[in-house]
């Protein structure tokens, strides 16, 4: 198969109409989100949604989200929309945070990977909801990586991962946010999020009172009875050993202490840490997660990194842990996931 690349600069949108209809026809067209790039078909269509599987490499009983481009289209996909919904939407649609609802007969189990609830979404992406709403059908879409893989978030890395297995890619730059977005569960009495990510905990409580979290360490152990399937599978882990270190002070000094003279003049190690921080290392190859001050800057560009330890073949990746507020908890949450939970404690 060709994959045709189409590059799309909103507010122009030349080019998306072909994809659109490709889409509503069911065939796979990737696209960017605010958060990462997603693998898009139409969700109604069985054999379309089974290809995402077979294209991914994805086990059929991890359930997919279905995007939106308007609230109206959400009373196909439902049973209900409860109050806590309806208030969670008004507060942060479009945008990171996905919600979990009883499925109505229209959605096909192959979508919901076999359960009787749907995840859904309105992502705040301008090419995103141009495609939906074109395409005239709600999209279910997971990340746009090869299963094992970290999330894309530019269309590089989708290419990297899916080109020749997908007919379309479309490229409208980097994800603004850079990792996937919150799962809320709304179908238990007191919700709980399943996956941390742009809409933080604090957020979602002050419109909706008290939910539940799992801490990501508790999240990695009930990998063995998960509420969500996706947390069973394996998540991505680069190549080489990741090596998360936290602490007031003294990370680097704990860092260059490990680092033996070869790691240090070669590319075996890699130290990743903040902008502030990155000089007083002495590895051979640093990169830098942007400001300490800013999570956000954290999370545009951890999977980018990921991808860029692998591609140099680091065979060590000290990463210098990040503040847990904001954003910096969904960050964190992901890169103890691509470190197997291990974490250095300086304090
Ligand atoms: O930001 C995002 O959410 C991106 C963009 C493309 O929208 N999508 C994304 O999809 O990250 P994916 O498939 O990589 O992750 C979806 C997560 C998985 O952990 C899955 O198990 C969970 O959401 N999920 C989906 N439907 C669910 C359901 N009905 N119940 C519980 N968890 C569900
Ligand atoms: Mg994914």
């Amino acid at each position: 198969m060709v994959t045709k690349y189409i590059k799309i600069t909103p507010p122009v949108f030349t080019g998306l109409d072909e994809a659109a209809d490709a889409l509503k026809n069911g065939r796979l067209v990737a696209f960017p989100t605010e958060t990462v790039y997603g693998l898009g078909a139409n969700a109604l269509d069985e054999n379309a949604v089974r290809e995402i599987f077979t294209a991914k490499g994805r086990p059929s009983d991890n359930p997919l989200i279905v995007h939106i481009a308007d609230i109206s289209t959400l009373k196909l996909l439902v049973m209900k929309i409860k109050p806590e919904a309806e208030k969670l939407m008004h507060a942060f649609w479009p945008g990171p945070l996905t919600l979990v609802f009883e499925k109505s007969p229209n959605v096909p189990k192959v979508t919901t990977g076999g359960l009787d609830t749907v995840a859904v979404r309105m992502p705040d992406h301008p090419v995103a909801l141009e495609l939906i709403k074109k395409a005239g059908v709600p999209v279910a879409a997971p990340s746009a990586n090869r299963s094992g893989k970290p999330s894309p978030t530019l269309a590089e890395h989708v290419l990297e991962d899916m080109d020749g297995r997908i007919p379309y890619i479309i490229d409208a730059g980097p994800c603004r946010v850079g990792v996937e977005s919150t799962v809320l569960d709304l179908t238990e009495d007191t919700p709980v999020i399943l996956r941390p990510g742009g809409v933080t905990i604090d957020m979602i409580e002050d419109v909706i009172g008290r939910v539940k979290q799992y801490k990501t360490e508790a999240n990695i152990e009930m990998i063995k009875s998960p509420k969500s399937p996706g947390m069973k599978y394996v998540h991505y882990a680069p190549k080489g050993e990741v090596i998360v270190v936290s602490g007031k002070n003294k990370v680097s000094e704990w860092i260059n202490e490990k680092l033996s003279e070869d790691e240090k003049n070669s590319i075996k190690a890699v130290v990743v840490a903040a902008d502030e921080n990155i000089e007083n290392y002495s590895a051979g190859i640093k990169m830098s997660y942007g400001s300490i001050k800013s999570p956000q800057e954290a999370a545009a560009s951890i999977f980018r990194i990921f991808r860029d330890c692998d591609r140099l073949g680091a065979e060590k990746i000290y990463i210098e842990a990040i503040p847990e507020y904001g954003i910096g908890y969904a960050v964190m949450n992901r890169i103890k996931k691509a470190a197997g939970g291990k974490v250095v404690n300086l304090e």
